[in-house]
């Protein structure tokens, strides 16, 4: 909430001038300043420091709300969720993606994180009659994976009748797809923090970021201590940013993480440098970046390969779900749910599965037979 801009804390247009110009353009920036600073900067008395202060504390601060509140809210609403167009798989998630809260997708190299996130973006911008939010995705890709063609693909594919010979249809979709290419992590957090415009000036209903780990991996090194902590530091601000502007806005952030082998003393090895093809039995994967990305997630999607054809998706972190299992196929029409009903994970944590991981293989095996009841 420190994130607000001080733009949305009803501050007077005069002050909000002298505040940006002195490069004060948050809550947080404001509260890290002293009482004698403001006055300065404002040139005023201490009286009005402290009432532009209170002002903005009270904006950033959240307000307590009941249970009953949120319910009744939710249930008059019916729009808490964002369906994910897997029937079984919102049905678990009481309705899809939570609004308002971050979602990530996470899996190997080629298991459909991209794919996914490419449909998630469709079904944002399909009117409502046919399960969309009828509104924009803003799509933050570091990794050059996004395509517009695979995005026409799958709309004439997933809803034939409603594209049927109709440009004028297709031309407002992919209008309403706004493809940001970030590379470096400053660029990234620079994007974040000014998204806040873009969102009211664009009605983006979704963000989507393809992926939250490429550019960070790439980055920071996690065998240098201090380079760990700086990477802590960057996703803690990331997040912070992400868990504002989805509340305020009450939108899906929907970002895509990759996997990690971790094995039982607890090191960390990548995924990608791991290099005697068959990892040891001890080792599980978990995705990317550590303990505290992994708690600022709200709902996580670990997306895994059962067969080169078939993959599965398991609610692996859920405030409503229970840990549960579906298969999936990437098809035309994007990713398509396969009968055979939903599956239980038994065990504490989903993310220590035995995994063997087979780099000379196109696809990697993930396999265990505690997986799927
Ligand atoms: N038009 C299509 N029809 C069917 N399957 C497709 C199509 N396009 C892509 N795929 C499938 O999607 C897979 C790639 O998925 P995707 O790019 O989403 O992986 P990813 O999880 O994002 O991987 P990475 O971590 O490397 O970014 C391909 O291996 C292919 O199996
Ligand atoms: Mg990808």
């Amino acid at each position: 909430m420190s994130c607000r801009k001080l733009k949305r804390t009803g501050l007077s247009s005069n002050i909000l001038e002298k505040l940006i110009r002195h490069n004060i353009s948050t809550c947080k920036d404001l509260l890290s300043c002293s009482q004698l600073e403001v006055v300065k900067i404002l040139s005023s008395g201490p009286a009005t420091a402290d009432e532009v202060f209170t002002k903005c504390s009270q904006s950033c601060s959240p307000r307590p709300i009941t249970a009953y509140d949120l319910w009744k809210n939710r249930c008059e609403a019916n729009d808490g969720f964002f369906a994910t167009s897997l029937k079984d798989l919102d049905v678990v998630l009481h309705g899809g993606l939570p609004k308002g809260t971050i979602s990530e997708i996470a899996g190997p190299s080629g298991c459909g994180k991209t794919q996914f996130s490419i449909m998630l973006s469709l079904l944002v911008t399909m009117p409502k009659s046919h399960g969309g939010l009828d509104g924009s995705v803003m799509y933050i890709d570091t990794e050059g994976a996004f395509s517009a063609e695979r995005l026409v693909e799958m709309a004439t594919n997933k809803f034939p009748d409603y594209f049927h010979d109709n440009s004028t249809t297709m031309s407002e979709l992919t209008d309403r797809v706004h493809v940001n290419v970030i590379q470096t992590c400053n660029q990234l957090l620079e994007r974040l923090k000014n998204l806040e415009e873009d969102i009211i000036s664009k009605k983006i209903k979704l963000i989507v970021i393809d992926s939250i780990a490429s550019l960070v991996r790439k980055e920071f090194s996690t065998t240098l201590g201090r380079n760990l902590t700086d990477r802590t530091n960057l996703l803690v601000q990331e997040a912070a940013i992400l868990k504002y502007l989805a509340e305020v806005f009450s939108i899906p952030i929907v970002v895509t993480n990759q996997i990690t082998t971790r094995f039982g003393n607890d090191n960390i090895q990548d995924e990608q440098t791991s290099s005697s093809g068959l990892e040891d039995e001890s080792g599980y994967v978990t995705a990317a970046l550590g303990n505290t990305w992994s708690h600022s997630v709200n709902t996580r999607l670990l997306l895994q390969y059962l067969t080169p054809v078939t993959r599965q998706v398991m609610v692996a972190k859920s405030p409503v779900a229970p840990f549960t299992t579906f298969t999936y196929t990437i098809e035309s029409a994007g990713i398509i749910q396969q009968d055979g009903g939903a599956g239980h994970y038994e065990g504490t944590d989903p993310g220590k599965q035995q995994i063997k991981v087979r780099s000379a293989l196109p696809f990697q095996v993930s396999q265990s037979s505690s997986l799927l009841s």
